[in-house]
Order: C-alpha cells, then sequence, then structure tokens
C-alpha cells in the first residue's frame, strides 16, 4: 500500500496521474477497499480505507468518491463490508437502504445495489459475507471492461472524423475519466486510447462549477500527456463559434430509455451549443448507466445539493464567511438532462448508437 490511510504522503508525490503511481480510485486488498479522496484533489493526493457500511455511505455522499461508474462500484463493496458484519436479511436490508440513500441521480449506484441484492437475498445469511465480496469483485471487473470496451468503440469514431492534417478539438463537461470509473473513464477513454494510437488531439476541458470537476479532468488529461486546456463553463459556446470545437464528447449519470440523458450540470448548454453549430454530441456510458424502467427525462430525479458549495468551492482555499449567507436565496441542481434529439450518438461497452435505436441494446 502506497500510502497510510488518510495521511499525506511525504514526501508529496508531484501529483502523478493515479495510474503512473499504481494508484487508482479504488482497489482492494484482502477485505479492505481503498479509495482517492477525490475532495482534495488536483491539489493533494490522499488514500483512504472503507471498512465498513458507514465509511463507504460517507464517501459517497462526501463524495471522495465521485462519478456513476465509481458510485456503483463503492456501493457494492459497501454490503460487502456492511455483512462482514451483520449478514442477517435486517443487515442485508439496512446496508441496501443506507446505501440507496446516499445520491439520487447516478442509476449504477441503484443498478449494482439491485445486483447485490438480487445474488444475497437468496442466500441463507452464513453464505453471505464471501459471496457479497465475489459479486462486488465481478461488478469491479465488468465495469473495468466496459470503461475499455468504450474506449475501442469510441477510437475508431475519431479515426473516421479527424483530419490528420490538423489536431481534432474536443470538448467535454465534468470529469467522466479514470477518477470517476474504475477503469480509463467513460467520455474520457475514447481520448486517452486516440492519444496512445498516436493521433493529434487537442481537449477543452469545462470547469464545471460548482465543484470544479473539470480541474479533475485537465488534471488527469495533463498526467497522462494529453493536450488540454482548462476553459470557463462559459467559453464553451465561443470556441464553437470560432471553429475550434470538432467533437463535444460528455459521460452520462442516467440515461433514460428515449435516450434523454441526466449529466452534470451545465451539459444540456453545452448540446444545445453544440447542435445549433452542427458539432457531433456524444454521451459514452456503460449499459449500467441505462434506466431501462425510466421512459424520460422528466423522470430523472435530479440531485439538489448543498447551495454553500456556490460559495466554497471543494478543494479550492476559497472560503466564504458563512454569514454572507443570511439573506441570500441560493440554488445548486447537480445534474440537468439533455434531450435525446441533440444527441448525435451514445457509445457504450457494446457498440455506438443513435437515440434511436438505443432501446436494440437492452438484453
Ligand atoms: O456529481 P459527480 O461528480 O458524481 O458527477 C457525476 C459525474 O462525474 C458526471 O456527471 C459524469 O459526467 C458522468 S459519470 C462518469
Amino acid at each position: 500500500m502506497p500510502f497510510p490511510d488518510c495521511e499525506f504522503p511525504d514526501p508529496m508525490p508531484d501529483l502523478a496521474f493515479p495510474f503512473a503511481l499504481g494508484l487508482s480510485s479504488l482497489a482492494t486488498e484482502g477485505f479492505e477497499v481503498r479509495i482517492l479522496d477525490q475532495r482534495v484533489l488536483p491539489h493533494d493526493v490522499r488514500m483512504c480505507v472503507l471498512r465498513s457500511l458507514e465509511d463507504s455511505a460517507l464517501a459517497i455522499e462526501s463524495m471522495q468518491v465521485r462519478g456513476a461508474p465509481l458510485i456503483g462500484v463503492t456501493a457494492a463493496y459497501g454490503v460487502a463490508l456492511a455483512l462482514k458484519k451483520d449478514a442477517s436479511d435486517q443487515g442485508l436490508e439496512n446496508a441496501l437502504c443506507r446505501l440507496g440513500k446516499t445520491r439520487p441521480t447516478a442509476v449504477n449506484l441503484h443498478w449494482a445495489l439491485a445486483q447485490m441484492a438480487m445474488r444475497l437475498e437468496p442466500l441463507a445469511p452464513h453464505a453471505r459475507p464471501h459471496a457479497a465480496w465475489q459479486q462486488a469483485q465481478a461488478l469491479h471487473r465488468q465495469e473495468q471492461g466496459f470503461a475499455k470496451a468504450i474506449g475501442v468503440h469510441g477510437l475508431e469514431w475519431i479515426k473516421a472524423q479527424h483530419n490528420p492534417n490538423r489536431p481534432f478539438q474536443v470538448l467535454t463537461h465534468c470529469n467522466a475519466g479514470a477518477l470517476a470509473t474504475v477503469g480509463p473513464g467513460t467520455a474520457l477513454a475514447p481520448l486517452y486510447a486516440a492519444h496512445r494510437a498516436g493521433i493529434d488531439i487537442h481537449v477543452w476541458v469545462s470547469e464545471t462549477r460548482p465543484r470544479n470537476q473539470g480541474w479533475l479532468t485537465e488534471w488527469e488529461l495533463r498526467q497522462a500527456g494529453v493536450p488540454c486546456t482548462l476553459i470557463a463553463d462559459n467559453a464553451a459556446a465561443y470556441l464553437m463559434t470560432k471553429g475550434d470545437v470538432d467533437w463535444v464528447i460528455v459521460g452520462a449519470d442516467r440515461i433514460a430509455r428515449n435516450g434523454d440523458t441526466a449529466n452534470k450540470i451545465g451539459t444540456a448548454l453545452k448540446a444545445m451549443a453544440a447542435h445549433w453549430h452542427r458539432i457531433p454530441f456524444h454521451v459514452a456510458a456503460p449499459s449500467s448507466t441505462i434506466d431501462w424502467a425510466c421512459h424520460q427525462g422528466e423522470a430523472i430525479p435530479i440531485e439538489a445539493r448543498d447551495p454553500r458549495e456556490l460559495l466554497n468551492p471543494p478543494g479550492t482555499l476559497m472560503q466564504v464567511d458563512i454569514h454572507l449567507l443570511s439573506g441570500r436565496t441560493l440554488a445548486n441542481p447537480a445534474f440537468d438532462v439533455t434531450p435525446a434529439d441533440l444527441i448525435t450518438g451514445f457509445i457504450t461497452e457494446q457498440g455506438i448508437c443513435t437515440p434511436s435505436s438505443l432501446q436494440a441494446l437492452q438484453k
């Protein structure tokens, strides 16, 4: 294990790309789950160990772990950790219920809990702890495979689209990379693959206020040597107007069966701008992000986060005195829904499809 629990490494590494350090957003050792604490990135690198149900639930709630595929895998391990202490029917029920309430929008969380429930409920309590760990590891491996496959399919698209005489200019929003998943990412997986394949790409990374997940994307890409530029969220349409964006690719937190897609707040604005400029706009996500029971975007629950995030962006040293809040009204919706009409296509582990052919992916 590279670093002790929740302590700053000494000497502090040069904030190197997690993979280069042998770190990943989540790893297991024995019956322990180690995570990279994303609240302090990109300024600090800190590892934490999850040992219990409550550790896992708090890690998801506090956004030590974040990103739809990663919180799904964390929740699966959370169930396994809970059952080590109490594998009774009640213990299982409590774990599913506690983890299910941590965050509402990313369906991967609820999908992972449903998979765990399906596997564990029929078992006798004594058989559950071992089976739960195995099931969590299976989901973990599956999500790793999904991310890699998204990279392969996305690379094919980039190869077909890019002009070899100039850099391929990509715009992304939020963080849908290695930090948000247990593999190379969703939206970033094709970009890593293209860079490795020697394609000249450049990525515009929008900051993603208020939590600045774009800073994580810029950090990831820079550590991996992918040329990128951090921009304010509001700069995207300007760059499109200038002809400086060839492609927009984003991740997803929940995709309704008609293709309407919930992703980090600000995504829909980018889709609208891309549509107007006739720039292709793709959503990259594993099939665990598709909610077949949800018919359209209106039914997707949108997380309302603590409005204080607007004034105190996590990971920054900026602190606004709480007294400044008095008499103010703030709102912090964390996701928006991009209508399927604005989406050129979905890149999943199964390949690339249009919104109208999405339903063919249902097994
Ligand atoms: O609130 P977060 O940071 O957990 O947001 C989820 C996301 O990371 C994004 O919306 C992302 O684009 C999709 S998840 C790979």
